[in-house]
């Protein structure tokens, strides 16, 4: 469900910064005989798509555990960029068109940002996975042997066997749950901080 949603988010997303794309140049070009025709042909569309971007941002944040300060930065910026961008068509005028536009750009540019960010945490916590995860049968230093567990100092194996054996267990070892990239992260941190 969710990723659905997040998809048809993302499709709407395109397709409403498409129009206002072509919109804001048809404007600022003086194309106003075309930006008539344009927006009577989208319009439509438009009011679909809008809604569609609405509803699923919506669900979104009501599924996102915790509202991240850049998060709320960019929902200010694009709520206020819309009164400025109705404006600004209204009174076919530039200036407030391009400031409207230069918002939405600058509200996904920071979405963009932030998923960046997310990563490298990510890959920060192979340590702290790794000591909460597999500490208690590995050892922090990999040498603990717990429940015939292998010692991991002396492990031969490559990053992507590792993630096998995190994601699916092997004989004695369960398989323990995460998601890909954080078994990513821990078979990096096994490789390069366990293994002499
Ligand atoms: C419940 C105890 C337990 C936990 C928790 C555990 N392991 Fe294991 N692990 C084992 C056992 C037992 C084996 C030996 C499996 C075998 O080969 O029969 C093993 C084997 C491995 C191997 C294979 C090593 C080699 O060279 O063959 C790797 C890699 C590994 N574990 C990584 C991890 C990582 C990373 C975590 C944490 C995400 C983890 N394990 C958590 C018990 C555990």
């Amino acid at each position: 469900m969710f990723s659905t949603v997040l998809k048809i988010h993302s499709i709407s997303v395109t397709i409403f910064f498409l129009i206002y794309f072509i919109k804001t140049l048809l404007l600022l070009s003086n194309a106003n005989e075309k930006l008539e025709k344009f927006k009577s042909y989208t319009k439509i569309l438009e009011m679909i798509v809008s809604t569609l971007f609405l509803l699923t941002g919506i669900y979104l944040i009501t599924k996102i555990p915790e509202i991240k300060f850049m998060l709320i930065i960019k929902l200010m910026v694009v709520a206020g960029s819309i009164p400025l961008a109705i404006i600004a068509y209204k009174k076919s005028n530039k200036i407030l068109a391009l400031i409207s536009f230069a918002m939405i750009v600058a509200a996904y540019g920071l979405a963009e940002m932030s998923r960046t960010k997310k990563v490298s945490v990510e890959v920060a916590d192979g340590k702290t996975i790794y000591e909460t995860s597999c500490a208690i049968c590995h050892g922090s230093d990999g040498k603990l042997g717990m429940a015939g567990a292998s010692d991991l100092s002396q492990t031969s194996l490559q990053a992507t066997e590792i993630v096998q054996i995190i994601l699916n267990g092997k004989n004695a070892m369960p398989k323990v749950q995460m998601s890909e990239e954080q078994a990513n992260a821990v078979a990096k941190y096994v490789l390069e901080n366990i293994k002499k």
